[in-house]
């Protein structure tokens, strides 16, 4: 099969190179051989990849903490079910699926690639298998930021920071159907995009002064640093900081701040595809290139808005 692969952790996306890699072998996945209980093949459709993945120290080792460059990076998926393995539970073969795949393992800048079933989800058949692919890391990261770990109520507010960009445009769009008051942040130029996506005012990080907005329930934090830090004391009392960039560095006086790193979740999936089947959640897609044109793709001479999507089958 044809995949992206990595090897050199310096040289950044630089370094991918389209190389020919060993299909996955399926009948050793349906054997009970292998110690793959649970996984699936997937022929991938569409692949994302988020833009700082080859910073992951995952992107480089196993689980064991091993070496396993040549590594496939991507780990979001859409694609169809060619091949099950003992314990694959809920998902059939010529199945339409999506969701993300392990941090530890090769990816999904590939022609196939093996994941466990739980990771995955039906997609439905009315949505595109490139929107499939650009919604499932910054649909899911949104989704356990603002609920699972944020605990968002309706008539809260929230803050959102990077609210234009993948996972702040999917948390505008989520906080404001859950009922919440919207600030977003960004660049100047971000400012009508953010906007589009719900948020309800919005805070030029160049040229307005964050601690402006008074106080809020909870803050979605994709920066850390010092925007992470000053936004620790915008947090109310008994309210939270969630970060996705890391832990914080510092705590909301009689607030919460924490971190986490988004797991997949089928239900989650589930709810996300129903919102983007009625219209209620739009993705931020930015450019869509063929596995041929990955490379170039990934590596653009200007800046992207928006999500990169790989559309590995036409
Ligand atoms: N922990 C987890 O589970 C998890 C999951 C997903 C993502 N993440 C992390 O979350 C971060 C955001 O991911 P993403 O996919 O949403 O990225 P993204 O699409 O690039 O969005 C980031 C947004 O913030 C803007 N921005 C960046 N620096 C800024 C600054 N100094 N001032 C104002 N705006 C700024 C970007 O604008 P420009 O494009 O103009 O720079 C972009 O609009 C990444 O670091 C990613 O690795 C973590």
């Amino acid at each position: 099969m044809k995949a992206i692969v990595v090897t050199d952790r310096a040289a950044g996306t630089a370094g991918m190179r389209l190389v020919e890699r060993p299909d996955p072998d399926t009948a050793r996945l349906a054997s009970l051989e292998g110690a793959n209980y649970g996984d699936v093949v997937v022929e991938v459709h569409a692949s994302g990849f988020t833009g700082d993945e080859l910073d992951w120290p995952s992107t480089w080792v196993d689980r064991l903490g091993r070496d396993r460059t040549p590594t496939i990076p991507g780990h979001e998926v859409a694609g169809v079910v060619t091949a099950l393995s003992y314990g694959a539970a809920g998902l059939s073969v010529g199945q339409r699926v999506f969701g993300l795949t392990d941090w530890t393992r090769d990816g999904t800048l590939a022609e196939y690639t093996v994941v466990e079933a739980r990771n995955l989800a039906p997609l439905p058949g009315d949505v595109d298998f490139t929107v499939g692919a650009g919604v499932a890391m910054t649909g899911l990261t949104a989704w356990q930021g603002l609920f699972e770990h944020g605990h968002l109520l309706a008539g809260q507010s929230v803050l959102v920071h990077g609210a234009a960009g993948g996972v702040g445009s999917m948390a505008a769009q989520l906080a404001r159907e859950a009922g919440a008051y919207v600030i977003g942040t960004g660049r100047a130029a971000h400012r009508q995009t953010a906007l589009d996506f719900g948020v309800q005012e919005f805070v030029d990080l160049g040229n307005d002064t964050l601690e402006d907005i008074g106080g809020v329930d909870l803050v979605f934090d994709v920066f850390g640093g010092d925007i992470g830090r000053r936004s620790a004391g915008l947090v109310r009392a008994g309210g939270k900081l969630v970060s996705v960039a890391g832990p914080p560095e510092a705590q909301p006086k009689g607030g919460l701040a924490l971190d986490f790193v988004v797991v997949s979740d089928r239900a989650q999936l589930g709810e996300i595809a129903q919102r983007v089947r009625h219209g209620q959640l739009r993705t931020h897609i930015g450019q869509v290139a063929s596995l041929n044109d990955a490379v170039a793709a990934l590596n653009p001479a200007e800046p992207i808005s928006g999500k990169t999507v790989i559309r590995v089958r036409p």
